[in-house]
Parts: structure tokens; sequence; C-alpha cells
């Protein structure tokens, strides 16, 4: 990644998709963009809406495995907006972020932004049984540690992860993105289906967006990969279906819930939204086994290279939204209509 911050000068022209004006310009110029090793692909089409250039910084792993770190360019006394996704290997990447929060922070920043469009570990979220930890709630406390001082996540699995801090935390939806694209493929009489009970608010957004109705499956998780769906509350008979979803991991939760659509006499070839794209080994055979054939996905995670997949999902980008987001955070102002 180049090196080199582009000044106000640049800014100011609009090299972006949209204009940015001179105030702003002044405002982003005292700003250094960093990107996590899990965010550089997404880091270079924020660069390209923002018309300024990530920072350079050197991200290594020392031979015994340990994450070793360099911010390339001075930040006293700016703000750092820090892009790092906590997407696989979750461990990895989320002690780049904290490093690289640590060297901002000893380097003496003004403040820390860091932009985690993918949160790893919000799914355990509360116990699960005796003698487990919260994770989510471990990592809220490494954060703030790190010296970050404002978090901004995207579709988060859980949004009440914001009590987990006493730093400000906003949750952007990608929610408007996702739906532009179903918007172009789902029939006017489909149904948006919520996986389950815990993506109904998000599968609620969707049915707003779409003008469409919604129904859910009772999801309950018999281990890591393996779930159990059973019987669908809403109207979905005869009917064509979107299921919606957080985040889309084994794929074992939008395989069943195809399947309780299908006895439920859903029409086949369900259309699949998610905004995170986890997708570990395996998930899209599962997903493809089960008779979904198109499906939409954010690179809030890198899209990896799926050769032997069985089929490719559309990917939309939300670098529009995170440049929006930084702008306006530089500008002071809120990220509630991001929301
Ligand atoms: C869980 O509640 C989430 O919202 C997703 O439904 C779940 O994490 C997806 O995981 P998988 O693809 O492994 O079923």
């Amino acid at each position: 990644m180049d090196r080199t911050t582009l000044g106000a000068e640049r800014a100011a022209t609009g090299a972006g998709s949209e204009t940015v004006h001179v105030q702003q310009a002044s405002q982003l110029a005292a700003v250094t963009l960093v990107a996590g090793s899990a965010s550089r692909r997404l880091a270079s089409l924020v660069e390209r809406e923002l018309g300024l250039r990530f920072a350079g910084c050197t991200i290594e792993r020392f031979p015994d495995g340990e994450v070793s770190v360099r911010v390339d360019e001075p930040v006293r006394g700016r703000d750092v907006i820090l892009l790092a996704a906590t997407s696989p290997p979750v461990n990895d990447h989320l002690v780049e972020l904290l490093a690289i929060a640590d060297a901002c922070r000893r380097a003496d920043a003004a403040r820390i932004v860091a932009l985690v469009p993918y949160f790893g570990y919000a799914r355990s979220d509360r116990r699960d049984g005796r003698r487990t930890p919260i994770m989510a709630s471990l990592v809220a406390d490494l954060i703030e540690r790190a010296g970050i001082d404002h978090v901004v996540t995207t579709d988060v699995h859980t949004p009440a992860l914001e009590g987990f801090f006493r730093i400000p935390v906003d949750n952007l939806t990608a929610v408007p993105v996702l739906a532009a694209w179903l918007r172009a493929r789902a029939s006017r009489d489909a149904v948006i289906v919520a996986p389950d009970v815990g993506a109904l608010r998000l599968a609620n957004r969707y049915a707003t967006e779409l003008d469409l109705p919604g129904a859910v499956c009772p999801k309950r998780r018999l281990g890591g990969a393996e779930v159990s769906v059973g019987r669908i509350t809403g109207e979905v008979a005869g009917r064509p279906c979107v299921i919606v979803d957080d985040m889309i991991s084994t794929g074992g939760t939008i395989a069943e819930s195809v399947r309780a659509l299908k006895d439920a006499g859903a029409l086949p070839d369900p259309l699949v939204a998610a905004t995170h794209a986890v997708l570990a080994p395996g998930a899209l055979d599962r997903i493809a086994a089960a008779g979904v054939r198109a499906m939409v996905v954010t690179d809030s995670i890198e899209p990896r290279d799926a050769a032997s997949a069985p089929f490719d999902p559309e990917v939309v980008s939300i670098a529009p939204l995170l440049a929006t987001a930084i702008r306006r955070l530089l500008a002071g102002g809120s990220l509630r209509e991001l929301a």
C-alpha cells in the first residue's frame, strides 16, 4: 500500500465519487488512515471514495507467530482512522487491530477511531453454560485498553454489544446496499425470511426497505456447525423467498432454513442476502446443495478465491458507506442516518 497521504489540494478536487468540499478537505488532511491486513482491499476502495491515501503500515509475523506492526507515518496530534475487520483468522486480526492502535496511541495520536466492519466474537455475548467466557465483552475491554476512542461496526451480530463498551460505538448498516441488489431481483410477491429470531430486527429492516412481508424460522443451535429449524411462522406457501442474515459461517443456518421453507411449500431457488461472508470451508457447498443459486454479501470480509466453489456470491461494497461515515466523523457529524 502506498505510503503517501495526499493533502488537502487533491481532496478539494473531489478525486473520489463525491466532491469533497474545501472545509472537509482540511479535516481530511488532519487525519491518518491506516488499514489492518484483513481490510486492505476495502481500504483501497475507501481511498478512491475519499480521494485520500491510507498510510503505509508494515505488518509482519515474527518466526514464532507473534505480530509485528509499524505505522510508517507520523500520527502525532492527528486523528487516526483504523480500518480493520477482525475476520478469520480472528485472533490474528484482532491482535493486529490492538497492536496498531497501541502503536498510534504511543505515538501521540489525538484520537483513534476503529472501523471494524466485521466484529469477530460478537456472537459470544453471554455465558454459554458454566465456566465459559463472554468473549465480546473481553474484546471490548481489550479495544478500550489499546487506546481506541470510538468504534464503528457494520451490522454487528449483537447491537447490544455497545453495552460492553464505555466509549462511543456506532453500528452502521449495509441493508440499504444489499436491498438495492435484491430490489432488482426479488419478485413483488416474495417474502423476507429471518432464519432465526435473532435476525428478526434485520429482516424487518429489509422488509421495510423492499416493502415485502416477513416470516421467521425458529432455529435451534445443536453445535458449532449444526442447527435445526422448526415450523415457520408466516405465509410462505407458493411464494418466492429471500433469506436474510447478518452473517454466514458454516452455511448450516441457511441450508436448514431452505429445507424448512421447502417443507412449508415455498417456491424453490430462494435468494440469500447477508452482510458478512465468513464462509468457513464447505459453507458454499452446503448452501448450494440445499438449493441456493443466488446470494449477495458485502466486502466487510475480503472475498476469498472461490475457484472450487459451486457458485460465486455476488459482492456489493460497503466502501461508500464507510467513506461517508469517515467524512461525518471528521466533521463531528452524526452517523445515525447510516445506522
Ligand atoms: C446466528 O445467530 C447468526 O445470526 C447466524 O445465523 C449464524 O452465525 C450463521 O452461522 P452458520 O452459517 O454457521 O449457521
